[in-house]
Formats: C-alpha cells, sequence, structure tokens
C-alpha cells in the first residue's frame, strides 16, 4: 500500500475520533475562529450553491447550511460520507458524495463558492496540484474559494496533537508531518498558500487566521 492509500485507510478507519476528537486548546480555538470567518461570509453571500471538498463529518456544512440555497458535500472517506448522509439526510438542500478531490463529480462551473478548511489542503501530499485545479473548474469563473491551512508556527502542535491521539510521527520534512498510522499532513508558508492557489486559477490572499493556521479567500480568475 503506498502512502496516498494508507491515508486514505486512516481517514476511513479514524471516523469516530474525528467526529469528537479531544483538540488541543489551539485546535479549538481555529475551529472556532474559521468558523466565525466562514459564516460572516456567508451572511453576506446569500443563496450560493457551495461545496466542500474534504467535508469530513459536516462540520462546516453545519455553519453555512442557513445562508446557502443548495451545500454539496465529498470525501473519500466511505465511513464519513456515511456517517454524513445520516447527518444531513432530512436537509434538502445539503447532498453528500463519495469522490477522490483529484477527480469530482461535480460539472465545470457548477458553483458559486468551494471550500477547503481546517487543513484538508495540507492532506492532500502528491494530490495538491490536482486538487486545486479541480476545484478551479468547478467553481464558475469569478467564484470563490475559501480556504485555511496549518502555518509554519503548527509544528510544535502537531507534534503534540498527534501524540495526544495516539498517533506516532515517523518523519517530519520539508514541513510535511508523516506517521507511522498513515496521517500525513503539511504547514504552509503564506507565500506558499497563494502560490498554489493560483495553480488553479485562484487570486488573493493568505493571512493569519489563528498564530498557528492561514485563511484565504481567493476569486476564480479563468
Ligand atoms: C482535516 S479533515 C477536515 C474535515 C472538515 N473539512 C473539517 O473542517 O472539519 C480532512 C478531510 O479531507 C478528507 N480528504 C483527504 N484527502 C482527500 C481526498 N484526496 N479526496 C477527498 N477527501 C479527502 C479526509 O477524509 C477528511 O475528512
Amino acid at each position: 500500500m503506498n502512502l496516498e492509500q494508507r491515508a486514505k485507510e486512516w481517514w476511513t478507519q479514524n471516523h469516530e475520533m474525528m467526529r469528537d476528537p479531544a483538540l488541543p486548546h489551539e485546535l479549538d480555538r481555529y475551529h472556532a475562529v474559521e468558523e466565525k470567518r466562514i459564516r460572516k461570509l456567508f451572511e453576506s453571500h446569500l443563496g450560493m450553491r457551495a461545496i466542500e471538498a474534504g467535508c469530513g463529518h459536516g462540520r462546516i456544512i453545519e455553519v453555512i447550511r442557513p445562508y446557502c440555497c443548495e451545500v454539496h458535500g465529498v470525501d473519500y472517506s466511505d465511513s464519513l460520507v456515511a456517517y454524513t448522509k445520516r447527518r444531513y439526510k432530512d436537509c434538502s438542500e445539503v447532498s453528500i458524495r463519495g469522490g477522490d478531490i483529484e477527480s469530482l463529480p461535480y460539472h465545470d462551473d457548477e458553483f458559486d463558492i468551494g471550500i477547503l478548511a481546517f487543513n484538508t489542503f495540507g492532506n492532500l501530499y502528491t494530490k495538491k496540484e490536482g486538487a486545486i485545479k479541480e476545484m478551479g473548474r468547478i467553481i464558475r469563473p469569478g467564484g470563490l474559494l475559501i480556504m485555511s491551512v496549518y502555518s509554519e508556527e503548527a509544528k510544535r502542535m502537531q507534534h503534540e496533537a498527534y501524540a495526544s491521539i495516539g498517533l506516532k510521527v515517523t518523519k517530519d520534512e520539508k514541513g510535511i508531518v508523516y506517521t507511522e498510522e498513515g496521517l500525513i499532513s503539511q504547514r504552509f508558508s503564506k507565500m506558499e498558500v497563494e502560490a498554489w492557489m493560483s495553480i488553479g486559477g485562484f487570486i488573493g490572499h493568505a493571512e493569519p487566521l489563528t498564530p498557528l493556521s492561514y485563511f484565504g479567500v481567493f476569486r476564480n480568475g479563468k
């Protein structure tokens, strides 16, 4: 099994822990501040068709669905998809699908806003380029991509957080943490974030969200 397959296996096997993780205080803060920023943005963009790639158990979907006409979530973890589908089975505006971010099951220009929350982009390892190009394809011209990732300052917290949930870090090289169990997680500088987004045709800036993370709202320039 290669590293990508092991990472997918990890996200599938650990879906229960993902729903209620005992997060270090700094990550609770990251969640809270990110949710506040995203809510504020959707309050001023009502009635959008939105997609969250790597939607996990639906944390962000819960934040944005009051403001959207349609909310789609996609994830490659079968167990997270099953859970999130059940969670929103009575919500006609929410649709959850299984799929890999490198090859998304949606049409060109289908969405007004796309989201890559809570360092999902940092979990993509060799799939970052394919993923950002896919987001560029499915978000309409002039549409928005909201994203957040770990900053260069997150290293200590990553090591502590992974140890606290029983993961063994095997390597931390070029800003990427590898664990024996399969989880891979990358940190980024502001310049790296902006360079990656531009590969997908997105224009904009990243700014600090918390001391450990960057947040950006990018416009699709295609
Ligand atoms: C850090 S979690 C974020 C979950 C959720 N977005 C949140 O903010 O709470 C990353 C998510 O991305 C998903 N993921 C990672 N690589 C993926 C890929 N190649 N395609 C689709 N989903 C992926 C994982 O299964 C996991 O649910």
